[in-house]
């Protein structure tokens, strides 16, 4: 199903994504699609061009949300290759993301080869900036139309994707964060640990006060108690210690299992600091931070890559982080997977893969 183009897309339209503050507006030309049904499984995989899908109303996607998607970076290696940043878990998260929502699970080999795909197809979007990638977009809905409540047994997989520069605009003196007290993005139970629109859509209210309090973003708590650190928006979160060690919360159902967040871990531990997932209070974070115990705090995801956390804003609290040296471990893990992602240090953990 290939067809490739190796040219930059003409009219200066990579130059324009790239310099789009905004993350995730422009397109590339292409999208792969692949259809599932629960009698024939999945079947006509094919690249055609981006544009608008032909969908029926009553769709269950559209009704009771039933839809899962993931996100992945391509990146351009000095060999001329095009090598994707852990696309065999982001394959294996997708599934079980899938799962939880009673979709079917896309064999890995098809993930990998539609981002493949993809990726041939639109190679001449993928940037030759440092620091800049295409990021890919797949995602799977549910199609059968019907109104009743039950797993659709029609779903489309499809994959797009957009190029790529920093998420945040000024992320380098790092960001803030809101603690949200009014909204919960997950329970116990819940789908906090899937990929799944609804946990995005629910997190929208507290973004929307994140921002009018001049934060980039939530400090998502645990919903039972509101005590336990758990997200920082959409990305997980990291805590430096005096004693060279890490901290991130466990994964609990609640969190995402953030790709970039295993890659911090394992880094870290090459490196020879302490990492470990445990839970953290708000409340020690504060402690911590009073103390000078806590050095840094930094969120991860695969968009965002690594993002200093400058404070954290409550409505009766202010922690602040010290602001982010140039010898901060942020900037080394930042440094670290940026080396491994265009390809200038060895690959020892086989995390590239070749497209
Ligand atoms: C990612 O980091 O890939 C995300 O999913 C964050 C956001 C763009 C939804």
């Amino acid at each position: 199903m290939v067809r490739q183009s190796t040219r930059p897309p003409g009219d200066g339209r990579l130059s324009r994504a790239l310099g789009d503050p905004e993350f995730g507006r422009h397109f590339t030309d292409h999208m792969v699609l692949i259809d599932y049904c629960e009698t024939g499984g999945w079947r006509d995989a094919r690249v055609v061009p981006f544009g608008p899908l032909s969908l029926n109303p009553g769709s269950a996607v559209l009704h009771y949300g039933q839809g899962v998607f993931e996100g992945l970076k391509v990146y351009r290696h000095a060999d001329g290759h095009l090598r994707a940043f852990r696309a065999h878990a982001h394959a294996r998260r997708f599934a079980s993301s899938a799962a939880r929502l009673a979709m079917p699970e896309l064999p890995e080999s098809l993930f990998i080869e539609s981002i493949r795909q993809l990726a041939r197809a639109d190679a001449g979007w993928v940037p030759h900036q440092r620091g800049a990638s295409l990021y890919v977009r797949p995602f799977l809905i549910a199609t059968e139309a019907f109104l009743g409540v039950r797993p659709s047994r029609e779903a489309t997989y499809g994959v797009i994707a957009s190029p790529a520069g920093p998420y945040f605009a000024d992320a380098d003196n790092g960001i803030r964060l809101w603690l949200s007290r009014d909204y919960s993005r997950a329970g116990p139970g819940g789908t906090g640990e899937a990929k799944c629109g609804g946990n995005y859509a629910a997190s929208l209210p507290a973004l929307h006060q994140a921002r009018a309090n001049g934060c980039a973003q939530v400090l998502f708590t645990d919903a039972s108690t509101r005590t336990w650190v758990e997200e920082a928006g959409n990305m997980n979160i990291f805590f430096v210690f005096a004693d060279r060690t890490l901290v991130t919360p466990p994964l609990s159902g609640a969190i995402l299992a953030g790709v970039t967040r295993d890659s911090v871990l394992c880094l870290a531990r090459d490196m020879g600091y302490r990492a470990i997932e445990r839970p953290i209070s708000v409340e020690e974070w504060r402690a911590a931070a009073a103390s000078g115990e806590l050095r840094e705090v930094f969120a991860v995801g695969t968009a965002a890559v690594i993002t200093p956390v400058a404070g954290l804003v409550g409505e009766d609290l202010l922690i602040e982080t010290p602001p982010p040296g140039s010898r901060s471990v942020a900037s080394l893990m930042r440094a670290e997977l940026s080396s491994l992602h265009h390809g200038d240090r060895h690959d020892r953990h086989e995390w590239m893969s070749d497209l």
